[in-house]
């Protein structure tokens, strides 16, 4: 069964980055297979990953509400749906990617969010890893896009609210009774003078401190080109995920 790694955290605070260079990390250093799951609308997980990606679980579902009139008899939505989810994963050599999108009408996703976090289930035994990146907020966590979580990293910034988010995660894993076994923290980017504020403003969380990722600009000027993080050489970023990996026991 997969050990599953997911990323959380208020908006901005780097999120999509950190869960692209765990992926890069797994990639490097273990067999896998790797499932990455981005579980972020705004789909930017293969953009930074360098990945094309042709269909999104968004766009099944806009599919299948075209088409649904014209359904031949006995065929249900699941039955449609189901049908076309394993073309929504885009194979590259040891990481498989899952985007879920978004289609262009509004309305309730419930069923899709179901469909998605049964075909997450299903896949896993295949799978040695799964990294999922969620979009911002709370909301993700309610849903439960996998039956259980081996390890939450929640990351941090120098912003304040980023901290009142994790403190909201923190209360909401207390109240939900989703099966997260390690919850963590990251400092990203966190100004040099400011790691021992934010460290103490921490400090009273169900959450162990994991690592502090220092400010990158090898990082940040891929990310603003659009090159994928796979190709970019060893930059003091990359050296703490190493770290931090190991010390989760992944190496
Ligand atoms: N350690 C770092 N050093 C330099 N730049 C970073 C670092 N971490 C993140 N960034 C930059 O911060 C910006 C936001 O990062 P990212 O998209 O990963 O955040 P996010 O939390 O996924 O955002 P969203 O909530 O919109 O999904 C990007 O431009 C990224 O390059
Ligand atoms: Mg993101």
């Amino acid at each position: 069964m997969a050990k599953t790694i997911a990323v959380t955290g208020k908006g901005g605070v780097g999120k999509t980055t950190i869960a692209a260079l765990i992926i890069r990390w797994l990639r490097e250093n273990t067999p896998g297979p790797i499932l990455a799951l981005d579980a972020d609308p705004d789909c930017n997980l293969a953009t930074v990953l360098g990945v094309e990606i042709e269909s999104t679980i968004g766009d099944l579902r806009e599919d299948m509400l075209k088409q649904i009139k014209d359904f031949p008899p006995g065929m249900s939505k699941e039955n449609y749906v189901e049908s076309g989810l394993h073309q929504l994963i885009t194979e590259t050599p040891k990481v498989d990617l899952i985007t879920m999108g978004r289609g262009e009408g509004s309305g309730c996703y419930c069923f899709i969010n179901n469909l998605l976090r049964k075909f997450a289930d299903d896949l896993l035994p295949a799978y040695k890893w799964m990294v999922m990146d969620n979009e911002a907020g709370l909301e993700h966590l309610s849903r439960r896009t996998a039956a259980f979580i081996d390890h939450l990293i929640v990351v941090v910034t120098n912003n304040p609210l980023a901290i009142d988010c994790a403190v909201r995660v923190d209360q909401l894993l207390d109240d939900l009774d989703r099966d997260v076994r390690n919850r963590h923290f990251v400092l990203n980017a966190v100004r040099e003078d400011r790691i021992p504020i934010v460290m103490e403003k921490m400090s009273n969380l169900g959450m162990e401190h994991l690592a502090t990722i220092p400010h990158d600009d090898t990082v940040e000027e891929a990310v603003f080109r659009g090159e994928s993080l796979y190709t970019l050489a060893n930059t003091p970023a990359i050296t703490i995920i190493d770290q931090m990996m190991r010390k989760i026991g992944a190496g």
